[in-house]
């Protein structure tokens, strides 16, 4: 059995001021057979780990290298340092953003995973691919591209995000969300086995909202959800998981 997995990407948002929503949503959650997780900006991470009873915390990216003269960047072993189990690689906004390659996103997950973080990596179409059909091809070379040998279903999270629907109250069909769910299970099982497919982790995301979290985590092979703009308040994003909770 998979354990459901919510959790919240705060992006480059969020103030000391903001830590109140943790402090509500450890309160409002309930009693909970599910895992939630907030990956708040970096400069909140040790704050908000030290007050998230109950609650994973996570970055939005690490650096491939373990130190070093790389300025401006984090390491994974600080990541853990500053409290995060979890990180987000591979994000969208971050290989639009910053150039990311798949190769770059799998010798960061190499690190996370030396430094004992779980991954949660991202993959996810355009909105050219997904008009002209390219979809399932894209999502089969960012995760031969993106995830290194060696995964444990422990370790690694794969979280399905069409750029098309990200921050923009577009989601594709359930059909379509179930349909790339299972190709990515198929793909995870081809290559790392039937067993290790099985235990990993598939979270949906774009778009998630109160209003239509059942249905998304009603769909096969949706283990969770990855939620940017409603996991900023406690209000939008305790329902969220409570949806999970039931699911
Ligand atoms: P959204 O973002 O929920 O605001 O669409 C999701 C994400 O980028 O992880």
């Amino acid at each position: 059995m998979r354990r459901k997995l919510a959790a919240g990407n705060w992006k480059m948002n969020g103030l000391a001021a903001d830590l109140a929503q943790i402090d509500m949503l450890v309160a409002a959650l309930p009693s909970c057979d599910v895992d939630v997780l907030i990956c708040p900006p970096t400069t909140l991470l040790e704050r908000m780990s030290r007050r998230a009873t109950g609650i994973f915390t996570g970055a939005q990216d690490c650096h491939a290298a373990t130190n070093g003269a790389h300025t401006g960047d984090v390491s994974a072993a600080m990541l853990v340092d500053a409290g995060a189990s979890h990180v987000i690689l591979g994000h969208s906004e971050r290989r639009a953003d910053h150039g990311e390659t798949d190769a770059a996103v799998c010798a960061k997950l190499l690190a996370a995973w030396a430094a004992d973080l779980v991954a949660v990596v991202c993959v996810g179409e355009t909105q050219a691919q997904y008009e002209s059909g390219e979809t399932l091809d894209v999502i089969r070379r960012q995760l031969a591209g993106s995830i290194p040998d060696g995964p444990t279903s422990a370790r690694l999270v794969v979280a399905y995000e069409p750029v098309w629907a990200i921050g923009t109250g577009l989601v594709p069909s359930l059909a379509e969300i179930g349909a790339v769910h299972g190709f990515i299970r198929a793909e995870l099982a081809a290559r790392f086995g039937e067993r290790t497919a099985q235990g990993v982790r598939l979270l949906y995301g774009g778009s998630v909202k109160p209003g239509n979290a059942a249905q998304i985590f009603a769909v096969a092979d949706v283990d969770g959800a990855l939620v940017g703009g409603a996991s900023l308040k406690a209000d939008d994003f305790v329902p969220i998981v409570t949806a999970l909770n039931a699911a």
